[in-house]
């Protein structure tokens, strides 16, 4: 039996759930919207149509069905897809799986939007019928606009239900879907806060200024023009202690990750002291303005622990070619070596942990961190057999992907103009979809 998903319950109207919903209504879908009462439903929906660019429009916002878990749970009864997008707490989103199994129709499929929450431990001791009908659907924010949704079965989940769900996501709500395993944090969030965390406490140690490491971390190595800092400042410093923290919990024991989870010094003194980034009115940069009316950017010393005006940093052509930066000499390229070589080694031993192929990894950074190349097309670029030596000849040991690029006498991740990937094997396969 084939599932068509026409329509969609969401379970949660925060920042991810109305996401959802709303863009569901927006591809056409006939949408309901729950929370714990009508009100916060309502109060979900109208944040989407708030703003310069709002995420849907005030007549797609009518349509979107609302009412409350404890008075209207009926009213996913006749819903083909049931998506669950409430606070990240284990017990909650048992129970709430629990009251949704009573009421669903046979054939919907359940998904939860969780982004560290281990899917065999929401679904452990439930129901057959539900082991059998739910996955992760792990969307990334702002909805309407990441690309993409990590898909994450479980281990008796129906194929059926995964059928349907990569078609919906695909086709109709025109994301990219990334398959990935039960593993903490999925494929972008492991490889990203493993970068962002190890980036902090490298910048910390290089003794460059916040500019330098943000020019660094953007244009020249193909990441988005935030940089590191500037990344930071959009998501915030409580929310990357919460990331740390969280990750102490559920990381493998022998996870490199383990070294970056604390945050550096002068960190957790913002920390201590609310100064989380955008959200607060300042992180590592801030917006000030004159007596005069004139506004500029000042920047968080990270030395002095003090603000002070933007420097604007010139890099020569060396530090912006991906390949002479990774190799040179100067601070700026052994900044730039120490945590790209260590995120591109951590990347590459995780395949097959995290994900069965090298072309799921790329693409989890490309359309969820908006990396202009992922970490296997990165090594593509600046000679992935060069890395590996430079790699050895400094004591690191070359595990996974990389292992198997130099054990099959290979030089490259891709071949054929990015149209076949190097596999587990060693052998080249198509890459699809
Ligand atoms: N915010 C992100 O960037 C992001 C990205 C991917 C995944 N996620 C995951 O998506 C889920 C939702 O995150 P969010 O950022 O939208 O959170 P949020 O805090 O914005 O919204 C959570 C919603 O859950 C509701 N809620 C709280 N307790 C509840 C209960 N007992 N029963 C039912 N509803 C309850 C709240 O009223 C609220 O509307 C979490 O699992 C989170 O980890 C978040």
């Amino acid at each position: 039996m084939s599932t068509q998903i026409k329509k969609v319950a969401v379970i949660g109207a925060g920042t991810m759930g109305a996401g959802i919903a709303g863009l569901c209504a927006a591809k056409g879908c006939e949408v309901v919207l729950l929370d714990m009462t009508r009100e916060l439903a309502d109060k979900g929906i109208e944040k989407l149509t708030l703003g310069k660019r709002p995420a849907v429009t005030d007549e797609t916002a009518a349509r979107i069905g609302r009412g409350s878990l404890q008075d209207d749970l009926s009213m996913i009864a006749d819903s083909d897809w049931i998506c669950e997008a409430v606070v990240e707490d284990l017990a909650i989103k048992r129970d709430l799986f629990s009251r949704l199994e009573a009421v669903r129709k046979d054939g919907s499929i359940l998904s939860t939007n969780t982004s560290g929450i281990p899917l065999r431990d929401i679904y452990a001791q439930m129901p057959e019928r539900m082991q059998q009908n739910i996955a992760v659907t792990h969307f990334f924010n702002p909805v309407h606009i990441m690309k993409l949704v990590e898909l994450v079965p479980g281990s008796k989940t129906d194929n059926r239900v995964m059928t349907a769900l990569t078609d919906f996501l695909n086709n109709t709500l025109e994301k990219g879907t990334v398959r990935a395993k039960d593993t903490v944090n999925f494929i972008g969030n492991r490889i990203g806060c493993y970068w962002m965390l190890a980036g902090l406490h490298k910048a910390a140690d290089s003794g460059l200024s916040i500019e330098s490491v943000d020019a660094l971390m953007s244009k020249p190595v193909g990441l988005p023009p935030t940089g590191l800092y500037g990344l930071i400042d959009l998501i915030g410093l409580d929310v990357m202690d919460f990331v740390g923290k969280n990750l102490s919990k559920n990381l493998p024991d022998n996870d490199p990750g383990r070294s970056y989870l604390a945050l550096p010094e002068t960190e957790q003194h913002m920390l201590n002291n609310g100064q989380l980034g955008r959200k607060t009115g300042g992180g590592f940069y801030k917006m000030v303005k004159s007596a005069d009316g004139e506004k500029s950017m000042q920047v968080f010393d990270l030395q002095q622990k003090d603000w002070r005006a933007i420097q604007k940093v010139e890099l020569n052509d060396a530090q912006t070619d991906i390949e002479q930066l990774m190799y040179g000499s100067d601070g700026e390229s052994q900044f730039a070596w120490n945590l790209m070589s260590n995120t591109l080694t951590y990347s590459s031993a995780l395949v097959p942990e995290i994900s069965d192929d090298i072309v799921n990894v790329d693409r989890a950074m490309k359309w969820g961190f908006n990396w202009a190349q992922g970490p296997f097309e990165l090594l593509d670029a600046v000679n992935a057999r060069k890395f590996a030596e430079k790699c050895q000849a400094e004591g690191t040991a070359i595990e996974g992907m990389l292992k198997v690029l130099m054990d099959s006498g290979n030089d490259t991740f891709y071949r054929n103009n990015g149209s076949e990937f190097l596999g587990l094997d060693g052998n080249y396969y198509p890459v699809t979809g």
